[in-house]
């Protein structure tokens, strides 16, 4: 085993071909009786919750609608998780604006509440074996059942949950779960989403296993200096499930980034029945490859649990070895030295897809974080997708991992205790956020004992990091401040005395969490209140923020701060701040929503990296304002830069340390042009020059050949050229695009703030309801055998009487029972259709449905499905549909229609968008299959472009057939 895996893992990384999941690794690296499926295909969803809720709350197991087990799915929409259904919802002007517009929420409630709903074998071999069903994230308040059980409820958006569905599961069988989520309550104000909008996974153990997130592993050295030996700490809970105790071994192993073993301890333990069994250890790794942002060396770690000798579970964990710290006087401290903290906020949210991010995405959105300088992240304001971290970990990004409420109940304890366990291998992460801006309680000695509180659970679970909380507090120290170990400061600059704050508490260490909210809008350089604009220089600040120069002026020029994280990087939807409708996104992203860099970033990028940078802004396609003065500006990290119009020079300027240049320049169309001097030699150059007319579509994806693992996805650009192949920045063509081949487009944005287009074009499959009509009946007495030839497909009912079932009135007395009797005609056309159904409007008591003599299902008052897929049960010409129902009590029986429905695929649809100011961005999925994807992008009166994309075979990770 031992050797399988480090040959495995050398040859990943000798290849490059790390799976974008640890998991992976783990399970081609040994065949572990720990079994870790993606569940994340074939899902059904409606949207609408004509059931009520999924559980009845007199019987168990008994799950209503689409919980039952019986129910038909098949009118639903086939979706891939993670999916966010908010995004495919219109915008509303009667919507909430933090929430970006979308119509969700109480005021919607049609669109607020949704299922997801998919069936799955489990192999018989899987009895005796504990099984669970994890979902990362669901956005807001889930239940989850499984063959008509309810397994759980989470009504947290944010927190990961697990589910142990051992008990109900049917093993050699087929089982089904269904997810009820209800989005009408938001957790924040800002767009958060709906639906399952991160991974579900499938996992499968021994009895004896490793407890879920019990693996801990942490490096210490003397005095947090990373020099010479590493010892590494190594924690596991054993659970046994079994009814006695087992004597277990659990062994550990740990490989060095290059894939040598390099440390390993055992450790023995009487796993006693029932309960977690504690174990610890430690190891020591000398000279150890140290983790930072610039050298995201990670090593692996397996934990592997032996009973007589016999390994019953193992898990890859993939760790860092470094030294975190936050001083008072010398900021933050990442392997023993100072490191000036680059940060942004988040929300998770990105164009096209909303809260549902694709892995890929998250690489994607922390790669463009890293190019503007930044080298901390700041999970605002809750915590994150795993997935976010393995990104922060591969690739180098610091964390401030934060915690969504301040509450010190046993229900806000348990969700940070869930977040600190799952998240403390990561070596990304360098401090906790207990919570933000609580300004209802974070001056209150009640809001000081709370955070203690939580400050102790967390010290508990993780004693190698600091706690903050973000505080829009000035110089306060009561309440929260005095609490967390690190003073977080929200905004605040020039309104409180940061300095006075220091300085009467000389040993709290500080750092600035959330500073900047600096608005600003892609490639506009006017002030556009009507469709709701800002301009992109670093003007607009809100009365309670700063520039991006005030705030990072104020910080570079004091170390103890730890430097800070600028509110955002990337716009969100939601807070149109200072807007509101038809403005429906935040302007705070030093990128907007696609990830196209607004202006500041190339300040970002001059002060945050050593870069050679020289940026002139705004564009020069100013046709009608000739000879009007413009407000051009440099962002540079030069000392001097000389600005050129037409090759004039317009004098050479010297740069102020954390500042920016401006010259006045009437217009003329022609080249604006910069030199830029360092010590006084020139270092770079740049130009912008006027454009011509629009005149070609031009697309460019980040990566032409994606893993054909049906979840890869290519982010496209969109760009409109001139005839000369510059980009025109005042372009705003519609633009339709085709996609042929083994994927799917999943979005398109353009990061215009205010633009309503959709961001999906999604369709449900088509339904045609047609009655069943000409209903026969017979009384019969209670207790009628079930065995009766009136459930036959031939049974003559001609001397039954009529009955109507499409009226609201009962159709049995009180404890009646009786049959009724139907004939359905459909042709060979109608059998073409993927699906038909029978559907019944209403069924008081209980009803046991035949057809053409075959039983389809027991149906019953809302305790299981009134819907039930029966194509393969009909043939071409006249079927027979026999009910025989029973009532127990009040009067019953069916009424309310009887219909059958022909499911039919839904019609293909066109995708579009405009681009905004010269950009676009298009995200294409691969799908399990290899080939080449063609992407056309047209406009009309330009010259189209098609480009080809590669799906390429890879190792699928393990998933759900
Ligand atoms: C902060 C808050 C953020 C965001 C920001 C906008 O006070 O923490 O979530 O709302 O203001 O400036």
């Amino acid at each position: 085993m031992k050797n399988s895996l480090v040959r495995l893992l050398t040859v990943l990384f000798a290849l490059g071909l790390f799976s974008l999941r640890g998991a992976a690794v783990e399970m081609s690296a040994a065949p572990s009786p720990r079994e870790r499926l993606l569940f994340d295909f074939g899902w059904k969803f409606h949207l609408g919750n004509e059931w009520g809720i999924g559980q009845k709350l007199d019987k168990s197991g008994s799950g209503r609608g689409p919980a039952s087990m019986a129910f038909s799915d098949a009118s639903w929409r086939p979706v891939n998780l993670p999916h966010d259904w908010a995004i495919e919802l219109p915008f509303d002007p009667r919507a909430d604006a933090s929430h970006g517009f979308r119509a969700v929420g109480e005021a919607f409630p049609e669109n607020s509440v949704a299922w997801y709903r998919r069936t799955f074998e489990l192999p018989a071999s899987d009895k005796g074996r504990r099984l669970w069903i994890e979902v990362d994230g669901a956005f807001r308040d889930s239940s989850i059942f499984v063959n008509g059980w309810i397994v759980g409820h989470n009504d947290s958006g944010y927190g990961s949950a697990r589910y142990d569905i051992t008990d109900v599961a049917r093993c050699g069988e087929k089982n089904v779960v269904a997810i009820q989520v209800d989005a009408t309550h938001p957790e924040g104000w800002f767009y958060e989403g709906a639906g399952i909008y991160r991974h579900v996974w499938l996992v499968k153990t021994a009895p004896v296993a490793l407890a879920p997130d019990s693996v801990f592993v942490y490096s210490a050295f003397p005095g947090n200096l990373p020099t010479g030996e590493a010892t590494i700490h190594l924690q596991a809970q054993i659970d046994n499930k079994l009814k006695t105790a087992a004597e277990a071994e659990v062994s550990w192993e740990i490989f060095a980034p290059d894939g040598k073993s390099v440390a390993s301890a055992k450790q023995s333990v009487n796993a006693v029945a029932g309960v977690a069994s504690d174990v610890r250890q430690s190891t020591t790794v000398a000279l150890p490859e140290l983790w930072s942002p610039e050298t995201p060396r990670l090593y692996h770690l397996t934990t592997t649990v032996s009973v007589a000798g016999k390994a019953v579970d193992q898990q890859m964990i993939e760790f860092g070895i470094r030294t975190v710290a936050f001083d008072a006087n010398r900021g933050f401290l990442l392997n023993g030295q100072p490191y000036v903290i680059k940060g942004t906020c988040n929300h998770q949210d990105h164009a096209g897809v909303g809260s549902a991010l694709p892995d890929r995405l998250q690489y994607f959105r922390i790669g463009k974080l890293k190019e503007m300088g930044s080298n901390a992240y700041r999970t605002s304001h809750n915590p994150p997708t795993p997935e976010l971290l393995e990104a922060c970990d591969r690739l180098g990004m610091l964390v401030m991992d934060e915690n969504r409420l301040l509450g010190s109940d046993a229900q806000h304890l348990q969700w940070l205790e869930d977040l600190v366990r799952r998240d403390r291998n990561h070596p990304s992460v360098v401090i906790w956020s207990l919570a933000n801006e609580e300004f209802n309680t974070q001056a209150t000695p009640a809001g000081g004992r709370t955070a203690a509180t939580m400050e102790e659970k967390v010290k508990m679970l993780d004693p190698t990091r600091q706690v903050t909380a973000n505080s829009d507090l000035g110089n306060v120290f009561e309440g929260i401040n005095s609490a967390v170990d690190v003073r977080g400061w929200s905004y605040h600059i020039g309104v409180t005395n940061m300095d006075a704050y220091h300085a009467a508490h000389p040993t709290q260490p500080n750092v600035g969490s959330e500073q900047g909210s600096t608005v600003s809008t892609r490639g506009i350089y006017y002030v556009d209140p009507v469709r709701g604009y800002v301009t992109a220089y670093d003007d607009n600040a809100q009365n309670w923020s700063n520039t991006a120069e005030q705030w990072w002026t104020f910080f570079d020029s004091r170390p103890w701060l730890s430097g800070g994280f600028v509110w955002t990087g990337f716009d969100y939807r939601g807070e149109p701040t200072p807007y509101g409708w038809p403005c429906v996104n935040s302007h705070f992203g030093v990128y907007d929503t696609c990830g196209f860099a607004k202006d500041n970033f190339w300040y970002y990028r001059a002060w945050w990296t050593k870069q050679p940078v020289l940026h002139l802004l705004p564009h020069w396609n100013w046709t009608g304002k000739e000879g009007q003065i413009i407000d051009v500006r440099a962002l540079s990290n030069c000392d001097e830069v000389e600005l050129f119009l037409n090759q004039k020079s317009l004098g050479r300027l010297t740069m102020k340390h954390d500042s920016e240049l401006k010259w006045k320049v009437p217009y003329a169309p022609g080249t604006l042009f910069a030199k830029g001097f360092k010590d006084g030699k020139l270092v770079i150059e740049t130009e912008v020059e006027t454009t011509g007319a629009a005149a070609a579509v031009h697309l460019t994806p980040d990566r032409a050949t994606i893993d054909a693992d049906g979840e890869d996805i290519s982010v496209i650009t969109v760009s409109i050229m001139d005839a000369q192949g510059r980009v025109v920045p005042v372009a705003n063509n519609a633009i339709t695009f085709t996609l042929d081949g083994p994927g799917r487009i999943i979005g398109v944005g353009n990061g215009d703030p205010s633009c309503h287009e959709p961001d999906t074009f999604v369709a449900d499959p088509v339904v045609v309801t047609q009655p069943i009509e000409g209903w026969k009946t017979k009384n019969v007495p209670v207790n009628y055998p079930e065995t009766q030839p009136e459930l036959s497909a031939t049974f003559d009912d001609s001397t039954w009487s009529s009955a109507n079932l499409s009226g609201n009135k009962n159709t049995l007395e009180a404890n009646g029972e009786g049959f009724f009797r139907a004939k359905l005609a459909v042709t060979e056309a109608d059998l073409k259709a993927p699906a038909i159904e029978l559907w019944f409007g209403k069924i008081i008591g209980n009803a046991t449905l035949y057809v053409n003599g075959v039983k389809v299902a027991d149906a019953s008052d809302g305790s299981s499905a009134s819907i039930f897929e029966v194509k393969s049960l009909l043939h071409a010409g006249e079927n027979s549909v026999a009910i025989l129902a029973r009532t127990w009590g009040p009067t019953g029986g069916i009424s309310h229609g009887v219909a059958w429905r022909k499911i039919s695929s839904p019609a293909p649809t066109q995708w579009s968008r405009s681009v905004f100011n010269g950009l676009a961005q298009i995200i294409v999925q691969s799908s399990k299959h290899t080939g080449e994807l063609k992407l056309t992008a047209s406009a009309n009166g330009l010259k189209a472009d098609t480009i080809t994309l590669k799906t390429s075979s890879v190792t699928l990770p393990p998933s759900v057939p």
